[in-house]
């Protein structure tokens, strides 16, 4: 049913996952874990991480070329990019750009987003807010991180979750009652110590022998973590259902931010979703933070998870502390 009013609408996705497959056993290796417990207590049996020198934006590139063939348009056709991620390439020029030169998106402006786990349903907000005012037609948004990189074995509890991938959607304009209805971001920049991934940053001057004292490191609460990212994903599912005046019965499928299976499934319960309606890959890919979503979703289509016309939900949680969710009709 169409209001006429200006949405973004996914019209294309891709998804891409560097070659090489680390195992939990794999891990076990150099690191004083064992499968049982990545498996038991996170769900992840194995994720990818990329070789030296296979950057976010070289990951997101493949990504988005696949999401362009979906699409049906050229990459000259974009007028954004809009990438978001915690793992750049480099500090400048952005990733976005970087991506802009590798797709020859020449009409295209372009800009990084860092909301962390949160990232690509903040990216998803923004894009459909400039689809919306009509300052842009079509957005390629694209998650993609190599948090590999920030990985320190020596602190397993935050190791053996992360990894690499990357995964776009191709956003167009439409008003034919498709897209997003809905979409919500919230923050709370005083839980940064639950979550956090200080590496990277110029507070410091990044000196050899700084790098060597403070080596990267995703620090984390988990516990707390677990906790918050539990009731805020299912709050945040409970508002979308209500501020669209949908039922939980209505939603085809729920595409959450995949950083434990346990959570997911918790968060269903919470607000009354059959655990089938969930879509969970992460015992595949690990928690690929920005690029979670895109990814999952891009598979969901691929196993004809998805219709048109159907409803998706999405939320996320991750550091900032920020949160976000979505309600689409394919
Ligand atoms: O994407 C951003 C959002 N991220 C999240 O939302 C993550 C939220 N948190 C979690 O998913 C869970 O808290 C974890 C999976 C990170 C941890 O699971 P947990 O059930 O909360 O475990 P825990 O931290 O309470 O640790 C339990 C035990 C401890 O040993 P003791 O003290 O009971 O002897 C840990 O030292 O497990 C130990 N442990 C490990 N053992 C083997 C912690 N990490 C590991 C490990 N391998 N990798």
């Amino acid at each position: 049913m169409s209001d006429s009013k200006k949405r973004a609408r996914i019209i294309g996705t891709g998804m891409c996952l560097p070659d090489r497959v680390v195992t939990n056993d794999d891990i076990s290796e150099w690191c004083d874990t064992n499968d049982e417990w990545i498996t038991k207590r996170t769900g992840i049996r194995q994720r990818h991480f990329a070789e030296e020198g296979i950057s976010s934006a070289m990951l997101g590139a493949d990504a988005s070329k696949m999401a362009l063939a979906d699409a049906g348009i050229d990459a000259t056709d974009l007028d954004m990019i809009i990438c978001s991620t915690v793992t750049p390439e480099q500090m400048a020029p952005m990733n976005a750009l970087l991506m802009q030169d590798r797709l020859g998106a020449t009409n295209a402006s372009g800009f990084d987003l860092n909301g962390a786990c949160s990232g690509f349903l903040y990216g998803l907000s923004t894009a459909n807010a400039f689809i919306e005012t009509g300052m842009a037609k079509n957005i390629l948004l694209v998650g993609a991180e190599t948090t590999s990189r920030l990985l320190n074995w020596d602190y397993r509890a935050t190791a053996v979750l992360f990894a690499d991938g990357a995964g776009t959607v191709v956003l167009q304009a439409d008003d034919t009652g498709a897209g997003v209805l809905t979409s919500h971001m919230g923050a709370d920049g005083s839980g940064a110590d639950i979550l956090n991934m200080a590496a990277g940053g110029y507070k410091y001057s990044p000196t050899w022998e700084y790098i060597k004292e403070n080596p990267p490191i995703i620090g984390m609460n988990g516990q707390e973590l677990f906790k918050r990212a539990v009731k805020t994903m299912s709050n945040e599912v409970e508002n979308v259902i209500k501020e669209s005046g949908v039922s939980a019965e209505d939603i085809a499928l729920f595409v959450p931010h995949q950083a434990n299976a346990r959570i997911i499934h918790a968060a269903c319960d919470r607000v009354g979703l059959p655990h089938e309606k969930a879509f969970i890959n992460i015992d595949h890919t690990g928690n690929t933070v920005a690029a979670s979503i895109p990814i999952a979703l891009h598979e969901a289509k691929e196993q004809g998870r998805i219709k048109e016309g159907d409803l998706i939900m999405f939320a996320a949680f991750g550091a900032g502390l920020t949160w976000a969710s979505a309600l689409v009709r394919w």
